[in-house]
């Protein structure tokens, strides 16, 4: 949910601002930064954007080479100054930027204050550096007091820590939070996430779960709380720099938007070892699918495609749901989607399916995250890093994912011959090359948001596979333009959400050419005879549809499982325009970030 970014190199402080900025899809109500100079801890940090902040930055030409820095997605406490990391001990000497939640703080809190620790924010953060102090003024040596800290502590944390004690280092700390570390002639780093890592190095490593990180000078050393040293696997990341900025696109949203081509195409690349070792894992077994969000929704597709690929019943769950969900577990086995791989809903969910006995497929984009280390088996999309809160070619490649395990768990088991097996093969790789031929007509759809971007309400609505698409629609629109969306069952809409319809209420309908069409067009004329205005997603020449529409976009005809890939890409151009249209910034919508490792 926060951004952490430390470094130890030449101009720290322009490095840790440039990479809050590549942060800042993570939390972006506060911002703050403390770096070491003439052993002393100066810290900046205030309520707002990191531009803002930028802006008003008063360091009078201060130089430092190591320093730490935060943007914030508040948990405990408003966003305000206060509660901005970084957050300091009482005297000042140790500075701490955190990511996750604290369970056990209040308590802890507590009993610090009795032994005369002066708190200056509402944050569960803070405790870390008075705890820090606590231990050091017992007599413990700095590294020995983090470990105590971190021993005690409960809940999820990715940390970094800077003292005048040890003015030459960075301590890094984590536990379920994600934390990234490099190297290279420019400096040492960590950070929350590898894009914000890319200027410097491609040759990073995950941070160890529960192993603190010591940062010095050319050098990175790694132990367990316990003091036993462990080795960091250092991977070389193959994105490029490129692939974590806006290119020339005045938005992240729209530039990922148009880079599903490739990332469609490089995830049909996955070698075909990981979608077979993931197979073993859906034989014999009662599957449930598992995720947040438009992660979710990828759950849905994969329910639905079961059923008709493979004749299998899985059941899609949302995550923060899941526990309260299931109890029996046998013999079972959980497909786990998450983009980030963070996202602590989901995590929950995989924990107590293995507390249970069941095995997990993951399927994420981010390589090292807690999903691929909670995994039996998983899968890496390879969208390449998503920035933009609103997910969209992670969704995508979600759903590629999808379609190739289970297109090859029906050959290998018999359901799908393999004539049909190859003819669908052909098409899915042809998906690329129509996504293309799709985004060229961008500008259609830019003139369709510009005509309803004032709308309040709008209904997504569609039947059979179709619902993913607009259950995906509707979110998209809402979270980042502000309408009130709702995705529907088309048919269920008669029992109930049909009332709300008056002359102009916006209804989309999503209406391929494949078996739910005919149905789709009786739905379409309930709603039109009540004066809806009717925004159809259509299967190109479908003449019937275009008549009783008021607006239409054509997507190429192809086998009815690919519509949800197709028919989705219109729908986010729509929210992208949509929020332009309204002045909003469709890549920082309010209230979100882009990983919510809260549950
Ligand atoms: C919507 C969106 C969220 C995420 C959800 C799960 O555009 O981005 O709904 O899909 O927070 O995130 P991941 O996939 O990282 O688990």
């Amino acid at each position: 949910m926060c951004g952490i970014f430390g470094c130890i190199s030449e101009e720290a402080l322009e490095k840790i601002l440039d990479g809050l900025k590549r942060l800042e899809y993570r939390g972006y109500d506060s911002v703050g930064i403390a770096i070491i100079n003439n052993n002393e801890i100066i810290i900046r940090k205030n309520k707002g954007k990191l531009n803002e902040f930028i802006e008003n930055l008063d360091l009078n030409n201060i130089k430092s080479n190591i320093g730490i820095g935060h943007t914030r997605w508040a948990t405990h406490g408003a966003p305000s100054k206060e509660n901005a990391h970084p957050h300091t001990d009482c005297s000042g000497r140790i500075a701490i930027v955190h990511n996750g939640v604290l369970e056990n703080f209040l308590q802890l809190r507590e009993e610090l204050i009795k032994k005369g620790h002066k708190f200056s924010s509402k944050t569960d953060s803070e405790i870390i550096a008075h705890l820090i102090e606590d231990f050091v003024n017992s007599g413990l040596s700095f590294k020995e007091a983090i470990k105590n800290t971190f021993k005690i502590l409960k809940g999820s944390i990715a940390c970094a820590i800077i003292s005048t004690m040890e003015p030459n280092k960075i301590i890094c700390y984590r536990r379920e939070s994600p934390l990234v570390i490099g190297i290279s002639n420019k400096g040492v780093f960590c950070a929350s996430d590898i894009p914000a890592l890319l200027p410097y190095t491609k040759n990073i490593a995950v941070v160890p779960e529960d192993k603190i990180v010591i940062l010095e000078e050319n050098k990175v050393h790694a132990e367990d709380l316990n003091g036993e040293i462990c080795k960091l696997e250092y991977n070389e990341i193959p994105w490029n720099l490129e692939l974590a900025e806006k290119s020339g696109y005045p938005h992240f949203m729209i530039k990922e938007i148009f880079e599903q081509p490739r990332a469609i195409s490089d995830t049909l690349k996955i070698p075909l070892i990981y979608i077979d070792r993931a197979i073993e894992y859906l034989e014999n077994k009662k599957v449930y699918l598992t995720g947040s969000g438009t992660s979710y929704h990828a759950c849905l597709f994969g329910s639905y495609l079961a059923s008709h690929l493979l004749s299998m019943d899985m059941r899609p769950i949302i995550s923060s749901e899941f526990i309260e969900t299931l109890s029996l577990f046998d013999n079972s086995t959980v497909i786990a989607i998450s983009q980030s791989g963070e996202t602590a809903d989901t995590l929950n969910a995989i924990r107590y399916a293995k507390s249970k006995g069941a095995k997990i497929i993951g399927i994420t984009n981010t390589l090292g995250s807690s999903i691929t280390n909670l995994s039996d088996v998983y899968i890496c999309t390879q969208s390449g890093p998503e920035i933009g809160v609103a997910a969209t070619k992670t969704f995508l490649t979600q759903l590629i994912s999808i379609i190739l395990l289970f297109l090859r768990f029906g050959l290998k088991k018999g359901k799908i011959n393999e004539i049909d097996y190859n003819k669908l093969i052909d098409e899915v790789n042809n998906i690329p090359k129509i996504t293309e031929e799709i985004l060229k007509k961008s500008d259609k759809i830019r003139d369709i948001a510009l005509k309803y971007s004032l709308k309040q309400n709008a209904y997504f609505l569609a039947r059979g596979i179709n619902l993913v698409t607009a259950l995906e629609g509707a979110l998209k629109l809402k979270e980042i333009s502000y309408i009130h969306a709702e995705g529907y069952p088309a048919g269920e809409s008669k029992h109930g959400p049909i009332s709300l319809i008056e002359p102009g209420f916006l209804c989309v309908f999503i209406a391929p050419r494949d078996n739910t069409r005919e149905k789709i067009i009786g739905n379409i004329m309930e709603m039109k005879a009540r004066g809806a205005e009717i925004f159809s997603i259509i299967t190109e020449g479908d003449e019937e549809i275009k008549e009783i529409s008021d607006e239409y976009f054509e997507v190429p005809f192809v086998n009815y499982i690919l519509y949800p890939i197709l028919c989705t890409i219109p729908l986010q151009l729509f929210a992208y325009y949509t929020a332009v249209f309204k002045g909003l910034d469709p890549d920082r919508p309010r209230n979100l970030a882009k990983s919510v490792t809260v549950p």
